[in-house]
């Protein structure tokens, strides 16, 4: 299949761009780059053999779109163009309503006037709001507590009601927490200066490129007192979204969750990342993020049910993978100004290091209440 794939060049749409190519399929990557490097598809190429065709500019450029769609005969979109940041989305939420939405319903009028019918889009746990039960099933109520996750739930709304009208078959895929990079180490999660996810900020604290991570929040009820989330291999995701594709041959209507269906804390990943890289990672606790929840996993049945689709790779995969894909791109972040903006509150710096494993099951509080050092 011709397959445009928006945000393509971004971290979860390059390692999405290697499996469409593996699984056979044509790549076009509309992408404007803004938050992505033009190396990201000479990088494709290199771990595929075969190079995705690139269309740079705006999701929000109708008339670029059409071109796009009739010019590669696109047979289906897989939709990840846009912002995600929570806080940013706070600071500005005009953009995230402009970019997230508005570029979605310009492509959404350009694959109606040129009848593309397969979308797979990009949502997120952010649709939820804070979980009322664990683990997050598809009919929790929905409830963004940001611009962010409204924006997502915004374009939801509108693809439930296209899929009504019986031409589209849509696929709206909730993912949790993608972390990890390809193995081959040639792409990665390389936000554009200090990076607002937890996993590339860990690993850039343990190359030495930042000086010490912020955990926010030491007294959740959690085993550890530490907040937990649902992450899952970018790769399990990249597939996910390519099953999502042949599922939709069967399904005109798809809405799962996609994460692993466990819960893991930050220090747990902190340790499984010190344990996977050797590397000593200073974390400072901070106070608790307005609107961070204690706990956030998803049920993930739905997904098992309507793709056939599991999250196979472990924690330690996805730290292995982060760490190598870190490694190899060194030199990017050896700059002398990049700015250090997480404070450093030394009163309680701690390190982690090899600290033993991890309790098995993350979601088990400690009966004793003690926190894991
Ligand atoms: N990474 C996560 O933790 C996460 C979690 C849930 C959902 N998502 C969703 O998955 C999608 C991809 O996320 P990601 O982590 O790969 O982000 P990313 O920032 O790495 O990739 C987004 C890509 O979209 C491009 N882009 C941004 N605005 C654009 C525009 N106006 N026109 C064309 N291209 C534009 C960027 O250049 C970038 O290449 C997003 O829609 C995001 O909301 C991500």
């Amino acid at each position: 299949m011709n397959v445009l794939i928006t945000g393509g060049a971004g971290y979860i749409g390059s390692h999405t761009c290697v499996e469409l190519i593996r699984a056979g399929h044509s790549a076009i990557i509309l992408d404007n780059f803004s938050s992505s490097k033009d190396s990201v598809p000479d990088q494709i190429a290199r771990i595929t053999g075969k190079h995705p065709i690139v269309v740079k500019g705006d999701v929000r450029d109708e008339v670029l779109i059409l071109w796009a769609l009739t010019s590669y005969r696109v047979e289906a979109v897989i939709h990840l163009a846009g912002l995600k940041s929570v806080p940013d989305s706070m600071l500005d939420p005009d953009s995230y309503k402009d970019i997230n939405v508005g570029g979605s319903d310009a492509l959404l009028r350009a694959m109606v006037t040129r009848q593309v019918y397969r979308l797979v889009y990009a949502s997120s746990a952010a649709v939820y709001g804070p979980p009322l039960s664990l683990p997050i099933k598809e009919d929790h109520p929905l409830a963004p507590r940001n611009p962010y996750g409204q924006s997502k739930l915004s374009v939801e709304r509108k693809l439930e009601e296209l899929s009504g009208q019986g031409l589209f078959r849509i696929a709206i895929l909730r993912f949790f927490n993608p972390v990890g990079a390809h193995q081959s180490g040639l792409i990665g999660d390389d936000p554009c200066g200090i990076p607002g996810n937890l996993m590339p900020q860990v690993s850039r604290v343990a190359i030495g490129h930042l000086p010490i991570l912020q955990v926010f929040g030491n007294d959740y009820e959690t085993l550890d007192g530490s907040a937990v989330r649902d992450y899952l291999h970018v790769m399990d995701l990249a597939i996910a979204q390519i099953q999502a594709l042949d599922a939709l041959d069967r399904q005109r209507w798809i809405r799962v969750n996609l994460g692993t269906g466990r819960g893991v804390s930050v220090l747990q990943l902190l340790r499984a990342f010190s344990e996977v890289s050797g590397k000593s990672i200073p974390y400072v606790f901070a106070p608790r993020r307005l609107g961070d929840t204690a706990q956030c996993y998803a049920s993930a049945e739905l997904a098992l049910k309507d793709l056939q689709w599991r999250a196979e790779r472990s924690l330690e995969e996805m730290c292995k993978d982060t760490w190598h894909w870190q490694c190899k791109t060194l030199n990017q972040y050896q700059d002398p100004g990049l700015p250090s903006k997480i404070p450093v509150l030394s009163s309680s710096t701690r390190m982690v290091e090899d600290q033993g494993s991890a309790s098995k099951n993350p979601n088990e509080r400690h009966g004793n209440g003690k926190k894991v050092p």
